[in-house]
């Protein structure tokens, strides 16, 4: 059969946002891990979706090894930022990090598109998507594809919606 095409992803965003837990959910079953863990440094995980092949690079969100994302800004074709939606207080350290990301050297001149999960949806407080996305000026995003969906990635919800928007939308 063809190859699939590869795509580097570059999975962002603060400590317990879900990251870990969105990719789990995106692997074949019989793969997935049972019990998610904070990530140490980062993890490399791959996955195929109907016309692409994945290689992931989930990165820890914790403030000691957020220096690690721009090593792989350069060789990523997307980026996944992923927010806790009921996280109120560190919205600010949320979009003070997607800033910081979007105005670095190698990411700014590139086009590549960014795929927002409003994660934790289920929580009795979450903000919907769209208070999220007002909370991080997404609409000041003009040089790149982006799009915001809200996800349960305990239950897998949105999941499926996000990387179908993210396929329809690589380079
Ligand atoms: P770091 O690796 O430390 O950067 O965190 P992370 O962004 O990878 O978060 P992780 O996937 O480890 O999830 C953190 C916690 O949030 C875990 O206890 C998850 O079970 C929980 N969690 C993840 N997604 C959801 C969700 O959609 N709803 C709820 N209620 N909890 C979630
Ligand atoms: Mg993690």
């Amino acid at each position: 059969g063809l190859r699939k095409k590869e795509v580097n992803v570059l999975c962002l965003g603060l400590d317990n946002s879900g990251k870990t837990t969105i990719i789990n959910q995106l692997k074949p079953a019989n793969v997935q891990a049972q019990e998610i863990v904070p990530t140490i440094g980062f993890n490399i995980e791959k996955f195929k979706s109907s016309s692409l092949s994945f290689t992931v690079f989930d990165m820890s969100g914790q403030s000691r090894y957020r220096n690690l994302w721009e090593h792989y800004y350069k060789e990523s074709h997307a980026i996944i930022f992923v927010i806790d939606s009921g996280d109120k207080l560190r919205m600010v350290v949320a979009k003070e990090e997607l800033d910081t990301l979007l105005n670095h050297d190698d990411i700014r001149i590139k086009k590549i598109p960014v795929l927002f999960f409003a994660n934790k949806m289920d929580l009795r407080d979450a903000m919907s998507s769209v208070k999220v996305s007002q909370m991080l000026s997404l609409e000041n995003i003009k040089d790149k594809p982006w799009h915001i969906c809200a996800s349960n990635a305990i239950k897998g919800e949105g999941l499926q919606e996000g990387l179908d928007w993210l396929q329809g939308n690589m380079p």
